[in-house]
């Protein structure tokens, strides 16, 4: 019997059949598949499933390396036991499911981007198919939720935490793992150069989409900055929320509680 929520096999989620309606869709978005900041989810999850093939690679080479060391924090951040449930949101390839699974709890992949679940097929933790904003689990099934570099690209994040709220019992924690500001603030402004100029021309070599990382530097951009997210995250359902700053705060790791 599986330890957690119903989910789909990875065999039937991956099948002929099984291709999201969006990436049926012709190209609407312009020339290129690219989600602009006003993005809709199905614009969201059609640029992602453009950028899946070649998606781990892009990022640990954009990161230098550093995706490894967000993910080892993020996962010690969330204290799991191997009694623990977790949901890991927006999971993507399940590449940061597969770093949860290492502390010996029951981890779920699940991202509305089949063509990045597809993507991390390989990867040996139960995946499904879903949206953020209407997850399709019950009530208080988590003792841990956690999404990485993902609530930015949730179109309603607000929907999207108190829906991660829904499905975490009471006292069950959460932590998101997002691009934030940096601290210092002479390098924040050469980080946001280095990001609205660079990125965009190192994804050209590695991306299968580099348009879709144009997206990301002004995405990025846009983003609150620690505190305002901090405030966001309690007004959508949770308590003691507090952060912590990685990587001078290029990544920022919040932390709450379910009431
Ligand atoms: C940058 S990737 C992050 C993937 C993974 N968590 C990681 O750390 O590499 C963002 C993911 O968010 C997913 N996503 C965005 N909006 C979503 C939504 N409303 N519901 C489910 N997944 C969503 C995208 O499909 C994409 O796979």
């Amino acid at each position: 019997m599986p330890r957690g929520p119903r989910v789909i096999p990875s065999s039937a989620l991956f099948g002929p059949s099984a291709q999201p309606t969006h990436s049926r869709l012709p190209d609407t978005f312009g020339s290129v598949n690219r989600a602009s900041l006003e993005k809709n989810p199905h614009e969201v999850a059609s640029m992602f499933d453009g950028v899946a093939r070649r998606y781990d690679l892009t990022n640990t080479v954009l990161s230098l390396g550093q995706d490894r060391f967000w993910r080892r924090a993020t996962r010690e951040a969330l204290r799991l036991t191997p009694a623990d449930k977790v949901l890991d949101l927006a999971a993507g390839t399940a590449v940061s499911t597969v770093e949860l699974a290492t502390s010996g709890a029951w981890c779920v992949a699940a991202d509305f981007s089949v063509g990045m679940l597809a993507a991390g097929a390989a990867r040996d933790v139960p995946k499904v198919a879903g949206d953020a904003t209407k997850l399709p689990f019950a009530d208080e099934s988590f003792d841990a939720v956690t999404i990485s570099f993902g609530l930015r690209n949730v179109v309603d994040h607000t929907a999207g935490l108190r829906e991660m709220a829904r499905v975490t019992r009471s006292g069950g924690r959460l932590v998101v793992c997002e691009f934030s500001t940096p601290t210092f603030a002479p390098f924040a402004t050469v980080y946001k150069e280095y990001l609205m100029r660079a990125l965009p021309r190192m994804a050209s070599a590695v991306s299968s989409n580099p348009d879709a990382y144009v997206y990301l530097a002004e995405s990025i951009r846009a983003w609150p900055d620690q505190a305002d997210l901090a405030r966001r995250i309690e007004a959508a359902g949770w308590t003691n929320v507090r952060w912590r700053n990685l990587s001078g705060g290029i990544v920022a790791l919040h932390a709450a509680t379910k009431p």
